[in-house]
């Protein structure tokens, strides 16, 4: 069994302050650890950067694109700080067809719910490990669900191709710090342990990426998500774009584009 790094914080697990949490298992969890404040409140520019840099090798570029996405989540814009609860805010990071959270339009777009989670990993049935293709198919039967809820309820469902950039860079990040980037692959069971109990699987063996997780990773990732699906022409026109190809140039040039810096 491995043991957590040698600077990893102590932790007294009698003790459970007050704590907001996020609709993202990976902030949640490195509050979970003591990595970042373990109540969610208050967390600045530099404590971001320096949990996601150090703790789980995200490339520094990424973690401050990220973290300055949180803090415009903060409606005090005099503070340089936000709360985990504060990305809660719909249309800034979070959206509409997550893997583990409920549409805005149920009243809680924020907590793990288990029964969307095991509609989700219900895909890779018995397998020990994610694949792309898997992975794919997973987010593309979810947006299919999330689509049926909507028009059941006649709503419109607000996936366009930010929503899509963002999903797919979501499964691209879980895949790249719990597994393979390389390969595209993670094992189940640090994904459900990331997932349902908002840690990372140190104890199961689990270690930071070897080098950090850089744009070109996240690039191949997302573009193998793309490219190994079955139903590629269904989602570029889901998105507004004809084909895949331009749905490609349109990810190709989101993520080259400065306004991506304010979003993501
Ligand atoms: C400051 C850094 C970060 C912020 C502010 C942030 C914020 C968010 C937000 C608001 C969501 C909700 C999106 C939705 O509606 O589905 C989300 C989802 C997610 N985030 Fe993060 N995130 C950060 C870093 C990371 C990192 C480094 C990872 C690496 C694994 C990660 C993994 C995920 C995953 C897998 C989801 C999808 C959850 C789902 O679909 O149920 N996030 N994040």
């Amino acid at each position: 069994m491995a043991a957590p790094p040698s600077d990893h914080p102590e932790i007294d697990w009698t003790k459970w302050e007050p704590a907001v949490r996020s609709p993202c298992p990976m902030i949640n969890a490195l509050a979970n650890h003591h990595i970042l404040p373990h109540n969610g409140r208050d967390i600045t520019k530099e404590q971001a950067v320096k949990a996601l840099t150090t703790s789980i090798k995200l490339d520094s570029g990424i973690a401050n694109i990220f973290t300055l996405g949180a803090l415009q989540g903060n409606p005090d814009h005099s503070k340089h700080t936000f709360d985990l609860d504060m990305v809660d805010k719909h249309g800034l990071i979070e959206h509409d067809v997550s893997l583990s959270r409920d549409d805005l339009m149920s009243g809680n777009n924020h907590s793990f719910n288990k029964e969307i989670f095991e509609s989700v990993m219900a895909t890779y049935g018995d397998n020990k490990e994610t694949t792309l293709e898997l992975a794919s198919k997973a987010r593309y039967d979810r947006l299919t669900a999330c689509k049926k809820a909507h028009e059941a309820a006649g709503k419109h469902l607000e996936y366009g191709l930010k929503e899509f950039i963002f999903s797919y860079g979501e499964t691209a990040l879980f895949t790249a710090m719990l597994g393979d980037k390389k390969e595209g692959t993670c094992p189940i069971e640090y994904l459900r342990i990331f997932f349902e109990e908002e840690r990372l699987p140190y104890k199961e063996g689990w270690k930071p990426p070897a080098s950090p997780v850089t744009q070109s990773d996240m690039n191949h990732l997302i573009f193998g998500l793309l490219t190994a699906k079955a139903h590629k022409a269904a989602e570029a026109s889901q998105v507004g774009l004809g084909t895949v190809q331009a749905v490609q140039a349109a990810v190709t040039s989101f993520l080259h584009a400065p306004s991506f810096c304010t979003i993501m």
